[in-house]
């Protein structure tokens, strides 16, 4: 670790009167969750041509249904079965020090329940069922539901069911039409970003004075542009991952810097 970069984030911690932890998938790596860039990433098994926009899963679901509903256990599962780790922890417990505005890309809900009380999920959440016409959230779905989902899809998955089954287990949470009208409310390749979380989120980073960016290989925009956006606008900003870029980077896991790093800001005040 450099030792400058180390003093600087300390240093920038300190003294934030407001932080944006910027997150991607790396922040839950360790808790199981498989990012999508790295050597066993979601991308490198499920082509994204196929996998990563909601036409290409339909018309990938026409031809071969089980492989969507393989790939779509491979999301879900691993969400129902997550715990927080602890960098969700370390982030959440920022907001006793001070003001804290998580910014994720992550759909898996995990800064909640580590306690993260605000939170602008700008690639939407597999918690929630989406209205696709009016973009209204209808439902909230816990992970024990989830994981009765991933139950279903495993059966399908491994040719134990039928199609008709999987459907009605399906329709209890996303009552399905042909137009798929309630869905999800995952932001794919080529939609929308989640509203009101994009707004407000691009707002949040302008005013910030610190932009921590958490496990993200920065590949995708509009999300990407944040750091740029956050250092245009003045803030501090240092990044945490085994491969890290950027003017301050802290190289590590999140579940190890981001409490260490925490530790160090605040300890010192407090001795
Ligand atoms: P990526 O898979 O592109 O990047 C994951 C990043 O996490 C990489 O930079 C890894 O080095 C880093 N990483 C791995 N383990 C880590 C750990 N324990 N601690 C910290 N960092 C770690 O994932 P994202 O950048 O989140 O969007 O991907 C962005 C978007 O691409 C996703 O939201 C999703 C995907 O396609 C959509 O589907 C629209």
């Amino acid at each position: 670790m450099d030792t400058d970069n180390w003093s600087t984030a300390v240093s920038a911690l300190r003294n934030a009167k407001h932080v944006v932890v910027f997150s991607g998938a790396g922040m839950s790596a360790e808790s199981g969750i498989p990012t999508f860039r790295d050597a066993d990433g979601f991308w490198q098994r499920f082509p994204p041509e196929e996998f990563a926009t909601w036409s290409g899963l339909w018309k990938t679901a026409l031809i071969d249904p089980h492989s969507v509903a393989d790939f779509v256990l491979n999301v879900v599962d691993p969400i129902a079965r997550a715990e927080a780790n602890p960098g969700h922890r370390a982030v959440a417990s920022l907001e006793s020090r001070t003001k804290t505005t998580v910014v994720t890309q992550n759909v898996d809900g995990l800064h909640q329940t580590s306690g993260s009380t605000d939170v602008l999920e700008v690639h939407g959440s597999l918690l929630e069922v989406i209205d696709s016409l009016t973009a209204q959230v209808v439902r909230r779905i816990d992970r024990s539901q989830l994981a009765q989902i991933a139950e279903a899809l495993r059966k399908y998955a491994g040719r134990q069911g039928s199609t008709d089954s999987l459907l009605a287990e399906l329709g209890k949470y996303y009552p399905l039409d042909w137009l798929g009208r309630l869905r999800p409310n995952l932001v794919l390749f080529g939609d929308a970003m989640a509203e009101p979380a994009w707004t407000k989120a691009c707002e949040v980073v302008d005013r910030c004075d610190l932009f921590i960016s958490v496990g993200t290989s920065g590949e995708v925009y509009p999300a990407a542009m944040l750091p740029d956006q956050a250092a245009e606008a003045g803030a501090t900003v240092i990044t945490v991952d085994p491969q890290p870029s950027g003017d301050c980077p802290l190289p590590g896991k999140a579940g190890i810097v981001l409490p260490k790093l925490i530790h160090d800001a605040f300890a010192a005040v407090a001795d």
